[in-house]
């Protein structure tokens, strides 16, 4: 069997301009193999090897996870204990988790990181990112890689996470060794290429050498900026044409102006404020200045341990100032920006079959009933799950 009708859509969340949400009740999504091929109302649905009546519910892309850390061993529930009886985050802990990852096997890393993977899907996340960072070492960089490979196209190079503890007396020379032999061995089974540039890893300058490396070896570039304090990590990836600048949470009117006349996407990670205690970046100003915005989990052991869209979804409509309709959208269509993906993120005939039906009558459900396990069927890449 190859086609397959998705009828009796109650709310079609399509992201396409030419059929936008609400357009049209009774919707029908005719899928064939692993790609959209028809969009339309029910009335006129063509037929298909197998139809499936979803009964009203609402129908959206399956979302788009630009930023998430998948691939680390063990846990730092303890440190969140603390955060959460008033000790400040620094992303010093990233350390801890970078010991952990270095002793771990192979399969205890690759099942991790399955386990997370899956976890996310059943959670509606169609298309994931997943960045190294916590190997740190040329070949535990590369094995993070080639492990995140294993289950996404969207893999990312972050070697520069934090200067580890053996070369914090000479970070530039860990410097060389991310935009050398580390690219180098890396580039193979990595499409971007990432830095935490912030106050206790690395600067501007460095922020810079990295990533201008990374473009030239041919990787797109995309930077951790402006989380825990003001800082250059806006205007320098505006500068470089990064894909994104992720977290966005202090930002002058400089960085907003800057980022609204970019392509740069303003990836917001509300499950790091969340868990770290910290203000909400600004949706609204940013959305309101005319910047495209994504919404990700950035899930990790350190600052935001969740997987779950739907649970940035409700906070952003909570906590910063969006409509359900912009976070939505935030999540599929700006994910899929700022990973420079066109075939996902939107319902439109031609683009990959990943869908989401609710179980609920509209995608206002995701942010009115926080908490509620609202997915009812995943389509990923055309199989139902
Ligand atoms: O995006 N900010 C840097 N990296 C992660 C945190 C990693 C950790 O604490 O383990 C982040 O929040
Ligand atoms: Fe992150």
């Amino acid at each position: 069997m190859s086609s397959l009708l998705i009828d009796n859509i109650g709310e079609l969340f399509t992201n396409d301009e030419d059929f936008p949400l609400g357009h049209r009740r009774r919707a029908a999504v005719l899928v064939d193999r692993n790609r959209i091929a028809w969009v339309g109302s029910s009335y006129h649905a063509p037929s298909a090897d197998r139809r499936i009546d979803v009964d009203g519910a609402a129908v959206l892309p399956g979302f788009v996870d630009s930023h998430a850390h998948l691939v680390f061993a063990g846990d730092r529930a303890a440190e969140f204990a603390a955060r959460m009886a008033g000790e400040p985050y620094t992303g010093g802990g990233i350390r801890t988790t970078v010991g952990a990852t270095r002793s771990a096997t192979d399969d205890e890393l690759r099942g991790a990181t399955g386990r997370l993977v899956e976890e996310a899907r059943r959670q509606g996340t169609t298309t994931i990112e997943i960045k190294s960072g916590y190997g740190l070492t040329v070949e535990d960089e590369v094995r993070s890689l080639r492990i995140a490979r294993e289950f996404t196209e969207e893999t990312t190079l972050l070697g520069a996470h934090v200067v580890p503890a053996e070369h914090t007396d000479n970070p530039w020379r860990y410097v060389s060794i991310v935009s050398g032999p580390m690219l180098a061995a890396a580039k193979a089974y990595a499409k971007w290429m990432d830095v935490f540039c912030e106050r206790g890893a690395f600067d501007e300058d460095q922020a810079r050498t990295i990533l201008t490396a990374g473009r030239a070896a041919g990787l797109g570039v995309r930077l951790h900026g402006n989380q825990l304090g003001p800082g250059p990590g806006v205007q320098l990836g505006v500068e470089l044409g990064a894909a994104s600048v992720d977290h966005c949470t202090y930002l002058s009117e400089e960085d907003v102006d800057a980022l609204a006349g970019s392509s740069t996407v303003a990836t917001l990670l509300p499950g790091a404020e969340f868990s770290t205690r910290s203000p909400y970046p600004d949706g609204r100003r940013l959305l309101d200045a005319g910047v495209t915005v994504a919404l990700a989990t950035d899930c990790n052991p350190g600052s935001s341990y969740t997987s779950s869209m739907p649970f940035c979804i409700a906070l952003a409509v909570r906590e910063m100032g969006m409509t359900p309709a912009e976070a939505v959208r935030a999540a599929t269509a700006g994910g899929a920006a700022a990973l420079e993906r066109s075939d996902v993120g939107v319902v439109r005939a031609g683009g990959r079959a990943d869908l989401i039906v609710l179980d609920a009558p509209s995608h206002l459900h995701l942010a009115y009933r926080p908490g509620v396990p609202l997915i009812r069927n995943v389509l990923h890449d055309g199989v139902l799950r």
